[in-house]
């Protein structure tokens, strides 16, 4: 404000990319009347419609809004300390029990990556250039161990078991009951047949999911433009079903499963890198199609992220 007129169009002059930066921030302070009616709601006109008040918002934003935590918040504490009680306790070192283990595919053993953490962490780049050489199984069980294999397990006796121990495994998860499940869409595995299979992670298993469509059709359930889908190896589908860790956190229990996706995801990808292989996440994916092939309802069980991987081009 200081500034002569003068010294500020002498800025802009020197500087001419700032009016385009102001212009695309501008608008999304603009209010459109129209943002409502509009047939397409893309995220930019739901912003822009935000400041009018006949107008709904974001479905993320209700959440955030009711998304209220404080130490006086009793439904919440209550949630949490109904999951101290013995059969809560057991259900949660039991969780082993829910897996399939008919028709269940062993996998091998992951294998114990020595590349160093530094330097993986910084090669770390999304890579789109598919190959299509395929992957081993034990490729595949290394990334999928990495990312929620079990690793550890914390003792919770209770007077029914006296070695009741809940397993841990390689990424955090909010109380310990790991609501984010791994779907894998093979394509090229050796050793695999293409389909759709669910990670098991106490039985280190795949559980193919029925009816598994074959050849999977990765076209059918993402758009990119960038990527040569029949050269993917495999899929990874993140699944949340909400209620593992709802009835325990209420609304939070959302919020928690994205965190808990991030951590699985940086730990695929750490994994992947130090094996040598490339992968893209993928915001652009078909949802319903997604949860109709991993056998979700779509209502309270939810394909929440999707990630491809395989080998780069050399
Ligand atoms: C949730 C999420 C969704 C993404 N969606 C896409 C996508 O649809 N297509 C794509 O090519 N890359 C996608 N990416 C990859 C990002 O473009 C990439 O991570 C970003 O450009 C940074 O590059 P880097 O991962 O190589 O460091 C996505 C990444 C995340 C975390």
């Amino acid at each position: 404000m200081k500034d002569s007129e003068e010294a500020v169009s002498g800025y802009l002059d020197r500087h001419p990319y700032l009016a385009s930066v102001a212009g695309f921030s501008q608008q999304h302070t603009s209010i459109s009347t129209y943002s409502a009616t509009t047939v397409v709601r893309a995220p930019e006109a739901v912003v822009r419609g935000r400041w009018s008040p006949a107008v709904e918002g974001f479905a993320g934003e209700e959440l955030l809004l009711n998304h209220r935590r404080s130490n006086r918040d009793l439904g919440m504490q209550l949630g949490v300390s109904r999951y101290y009680a013995h059969d809560a306790v057991l259900s949660t070192a039991h969780s082993d029990l829910r897996e399939r283990l008919d028709a269940a595919i062993a996998l091998p053993e992951h294998r114990r990556l020595k590349t160093g953490l530094s330097s993986t962490v910084m090669s770390r780049r999304s890579g789109r250039g598919f190959s299509g050489k395929p992957a081993t199984l034990d490729e595949l069980a290394t990334v999928l161990w990495h990312g929620q294999g079990i690793s550890g397990s914390l003792p919770v006796p209770t007077a029914q078991d006296p070695d009741a121990a809940v397993p841990l495994r390689n990424s955090p998860s909010g109380g310990g009951l790991y609501p984010i499940r791994l779907g894998v869409l093979a394509q090229h595995v050796k050793g695999l047949a293409p389909g759709a299979y669910e990670y098991q992670p106490h039985s280190h298993t795949l559980h193919p999911v029925r009816p598994t469509p074959t050849p999977v059709g990765l076209a059918d359930h993402l758009w990119t433009a960038d990527v040569e889908l029949d050269k993917v190896a495999f899929a990874l589908v993140y699944l949340y079903d909400m209620y593992v860790n709802t009835q325990k956190y209420g609304d939070s229990g959302l919020v928690y499963a994205l965190i808990e996706v991030g951590g699985i995801s940086q730990n695929v990808h750490l994994a992947r890198t130090a094996l040598g292989m490339i992968a893209c996440d993928q915001g652009g994916y078909d949802k319903q199609q997604l949860e109709k092939t991993m056998g979700y309802d779509g209502t309270s069980r939810h394909v929440v992220h999707f990630t491809l991987v395989g080998h780069g081009e050399v």
